[in-house]
């Protein structure tokens, strides 16, 4: 690490959240509803939330491809980002968090731009066309990565952006004995995307460590 580089500490997180948009009141709403119906409170911070929108902004998408969709609140974040015409395909492999993303999706102002598609992510991205996304964002289950990439990048069009969540592994990247099971295929994953040949990729240390790649079909242009 060279002198240019600060490390980050809770009180620069805390800086950055308090400059930056918080969660609405649908966005509350949902986080509620989602911890009484007993679901996972693991969806990406709002500050995350904005970095990603300022990134589809930037590129100017109108598709994007989201692989794990929880309770949905990833994926309105993103289709507000999106002009009226975007749509958002979320892929979901539970049931009751498709159900309850979808009563929310239905219920936001983004109605009519989710679309969440049931199933094994590795089951239902093969039926995507090819070069019919501009954006993908990756947040599933950690061991399929490396499978979510590839198809990804297919789906995904010259120049398109990649979003991976979770390349910090839960905060527990450097831990000997990592209590959560997924670590190691974070870790191996990390080792992949850093020297893929079709992407251009940095981790942003922004909630649990975000990677922000670009898809480059002609040789790198690092
Ligand atoms: N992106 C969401 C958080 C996703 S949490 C947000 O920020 O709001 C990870 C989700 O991936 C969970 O809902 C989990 O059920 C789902 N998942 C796990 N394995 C999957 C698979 N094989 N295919 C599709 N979804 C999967
Ligand atoms: C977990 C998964 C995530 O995608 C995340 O952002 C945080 C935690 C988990 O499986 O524990
Ligand atoms: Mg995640």
């Amino acid at each position: 690490m060279s002198a240019e580089s600060t490390v980050v500490t809770i009180e620069h997180f805390q800086y950055l959240a308090q400059r930056t948009l918080q969660d609405d009141a649908l966005l509350c709403d949902l986080k509620t509803a989602s911890d009484d119906a007993g679901i996972p409170g693991i969806s990406i911070s709002p500050e995350q939330a904005s970095f990603m929108q300022v990134l589809l902004k930037l590129i100017r998408a109108t598709e994007v491809v989201e692989v794990g969709t929880l309770g949905g609140y990833s994926a309105i974040s993103m289709a507000r980002a999106l002009p009226a015409d975007g749509r958002v395909r979320t892929l979901e492999i539970c049931d009751k968090h498709a159900d309850f993303a979808a009563e929310w999706i239905a219920k936001s102002d983004v109605s009519g731009k989710v679309e969440v598609h049931r199933g094994p992510a590795q089951d239902v991205l093969p039926r995507f066309e090819t070069g019919s996304a501009d954006a993908v964002f990756i947040d599933a289950d950690k061991q399929n990565y490396a499978v979510y990439l590839s198809q990804c990048l297919r789906i995904l069009r010259p120049a398109g952006l990649v979003m991976v969540d979770n390349a910090f592994a839960f905060g527990e990247l450097f831990h000997d004995n990592p209590a959560d099971p997924e670590v190691p295929a974070v870790r191996a994953f990390n080792e992949i995307i850093a020297v893929h040949p079709e992407l251009h990729s940095v981790i942003v240390p922004i909630g649990d460590g975000c990677w922000v790649g670009v898809k480059e079909e002609n040789g790198l242009h690092r």
